[in-house]
């Protein structure tokens, strides 16, 4: 049984993406009963600017006010050095940065050249320094861009070379707009893993076009043990409206049981806070374990069999 450490993002990649605005104590509920849930680490909010993600302009009252549970890690997204030192007053354990390893899709959701974001993270790590709080760094558009299409595998080593020689603890290569293939994810993950074997490799797929679940598998093949998911599979892709967004954790954890591995994860936990989340965010969510439960929660036999049954024992006893 090989364990799996899964991560949390519905309450910042999910939510983000939500119209309604989420209160702020939903959320801290939410993220209390996460907490509850056997997870490795939570994505909790993000400490972007206001004007740009409102959903999430409570991050400090947010992170200040949920409980924290020993073993669960605690990261939030932080862009810039502003962000940094919001989230440094709030006690989080890691902070999660991101930047996108294509040049029109960082320019058009950082608003930035790539070199730009880089000497921009370079300074945030300096500001956090060596001390107790992790650092992770999100690649966006690894497995593709939406607007430049594919990007080469060498440009992608390059930005996790960047990082890991700025002595990051990891990296998540990350499937933003859910262009990655099987085949593709395999020979990336097992080729960054090779090449870095002492980061913490994450990889963060989006379910836009239904590969999430198989994707996954293929990164299992190639060693990965770290995965982000979303409960109900929250989530969007401003490139595919309507397209269903992170792949689902009560689908990926189940499947994941299924196939013998320990995902650390109290599955019937994570199915009661992902019921609640339609109450929360106003609409259903692309959950296939919601709808359809889980392989082996069984329907009672309908009455109809049992009566044909006793009718063709009858029919048996008689012609015997
Ligand atoms: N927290 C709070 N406010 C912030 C901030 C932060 N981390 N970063 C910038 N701001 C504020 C500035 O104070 C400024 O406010 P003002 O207009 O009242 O003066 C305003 O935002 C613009 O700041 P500027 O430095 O010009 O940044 P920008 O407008 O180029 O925005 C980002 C840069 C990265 C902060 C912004 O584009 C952003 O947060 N984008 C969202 C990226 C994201 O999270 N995407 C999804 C995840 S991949
Ligand atoms: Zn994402």
């Amino acid at each position: 049984m090989k364990r799996l450490y899964l991560q949390e993002v519905a309450t910042r990649d999910g939510f983000q993406n939500e119209k309604t605005f989420i209160a702020t104590e939903d959320k801290i509920a939410l993220i209390d009963a996460l907490s509850q849930c056997g997870y490795a680490k939570i994505e909790v909010t993000s400490f972007t600017s206001p004007k740009a993600i409102p959903a999430l302009r409570d991050a400090e009252a947010v992170m200040c006010g949920i409980r924290r549970q020993p073993g669960v890690e605690y990261t939030v997204l932080v862009p810039n050095v502003r962000g940094a030192e919001r989230a440094l007053g709030c006690d989080i354990d890691e902070a999660n940065l991101v930047m996108s390893v294509s040049e029109p899709h960082n320019r058009s959701n950082l608003r930035m050249t790539r070199e730009q974001s880089f000497a921009q993270l370079r300074e945030v790590i300096t500001v956090i320094g060596r001390g107790p709080v992790a650092i992770n760094v999100s690649l966006s558009t690894v497995f593709g861009c939406p607007m430049q299409g594919d990007v080469p595998d060498d440009e992608v080593l390059h930005w996790v070379e960047r990082f890991a020689a700025l002595g990051v603890r990891g990296v998540t290569l990350c499937d933003t707009t859910g262009m990655a293939y099987p085949t593709q994810v395999q020979a990336l993950s097992q080729c960054v893993r090779e090449c870095f074997p002492d980061l913490q490799l994450t990889l963060h797929f989006h379910n836009t076009r239904g590969m999430a679940l198989a994707n996954t598998v293929a990164a299992l093949e190639a060693g990965i043990d770290r995965f982000d998911a979303s409960l109900g599979g929250l989530g969007g892709c401003p490139y595919a409206p309507g397209a269903s967004g992170n792949v689902c954790m009560e689908d990926l954890a189940h499947m994941l049981e299924l196939m013998g591995h320990d995902t650390g994860l109290d599955l019937a936990r994570v199915l009661a806070a992902s019921s609640r989340l339609p109450g929360l965010i106003g609409h259903d969510t692309p959950s296939q374990i919601i709808k359809a439960g889980r392989r082996l929660d069984l329907h009672p036999i309908p009455e109809h069999v049992h009566t044909l049954s006793r009718q063709m024992t009858h029919t048996e006893r008689e012609s015997a």
